[in-house]
């Protein structure tokens, strides 16, 4: 990695923890207006403080971020495809010169490993680590899962390697069991998604469960702003991926802030 790459790749992954709490909010580039993100401004705005970078695409970052934020940019540069039709059949939306002057500091895109397309896929992740490389931005690979696909580590374990192979300078896979597995296969770091919703103790089991088996860090979406309470939500996760602490530890403190977070506004007098 040259010095700019690194540069960039520091900004995501805190030099200090050596780990990473980013916040993904790019589901509607395949999904439309989702659940907690139907106004992507507002969902932000409150999260972004606690965010070491944020996960999207070009649309939603210049209608509603500010362009005054400090928080690191990982650009989602795939697409072309929505969930009524063939998911894997994505191409590159976004050119590395709109990801410069856009000041990113990664790009994203998805593989689809055993998908319809799964060629087209890992070509369009060559092209954009050779365009990564040309100008010193980092590619994260995300190893997309299609509907019969087993998210088991056999599976994930190929594709995230196939991601380090092509040249990804890091990759976002989900957890499975035996996820060490995935990690001792992958040379480069492992970030995990958060999935479909599920109760916030189980996303913080499933946020140490990764750490602890080596991922450093989450990219995680839903069970961040779909949460009754996503600011508490997103401070538990941190206090696991950067403090260390135990799931009991991240859920009192969850509880403990969501009961501030959802207490009824009184209106001044
Ligand atoms: C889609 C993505 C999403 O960003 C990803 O699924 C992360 O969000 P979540 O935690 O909601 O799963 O990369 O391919």
């Amino acid at each position: 990695m040259d010095w700019g790459m690194k540069n960039r790749f520091s900004k995501i992954i805190r030099p200090d923890t050596g780990r990473t709490v980013m916040l993904a909010v790019d589901h509607g580039y395949f999904q439309g207006p989702t659940t907690g993100l139907e106004e992507p401004r507002k969902t932000v705005e409150q999260l972004l403080p606690y965010a070491d970078a944020l996960m999207l695409t070009r649309g939603v970052l210049r209608t509603s971020i500010d362009p005054a934020v400090s928080t690191p940019i990982v650009l989602r540069v795939s697409g072309g495809t929505s969930i009524l039709k063939e998911l894997s059949n994505e191409g590159l939306t976004t050119s590395i010169e709109d990801a410069i002057r856009l000041n990113v500091s990664a790009v994203t895109m998805s593989i689809f490993v055993g998908g319809e397309y799964e060629r087209q896929t890992l070509l369009n992740l060559s092209k954009l680590v050779n365009l990564g490389e040309r100008y010193g931005i980092p590619v994260l690979a995300v190893t997309a899962v299609g509907r019969d696909m087993n998210r088991d580590a056999r599976y994930l374990g190929l594709a995230c390697r196939i991601a380090a192979e092509l040249g990804a300078h890091f990759v976002k896979t989900y957890f499975c069991e035996d996820f060490e597995k995935v990690v001792r296969g992958c040379p480069v770091p492992l970030v995990v998604a958060g999935g479909k919703k599920i109760p916030e103790q189980d996303a913080l089991q499933l946020t140490y469960n990764a750490i602890h088996a080596g991922a450093v860090g989450v990219d995680m979406g839903r069970n961040i702003f779909q949460s009754e309470a996503p600011v508490a939500m997103i401070k538990a996760v941190r206090s696991i991926v950067h403090e260390n602490a135990t799931v009991d530890e991240a859920s009192i403190l969850y509880n403990l802030l969501k009961a501030e977070e959802t207490k009824p506004k009184v209106p001044a007098q």
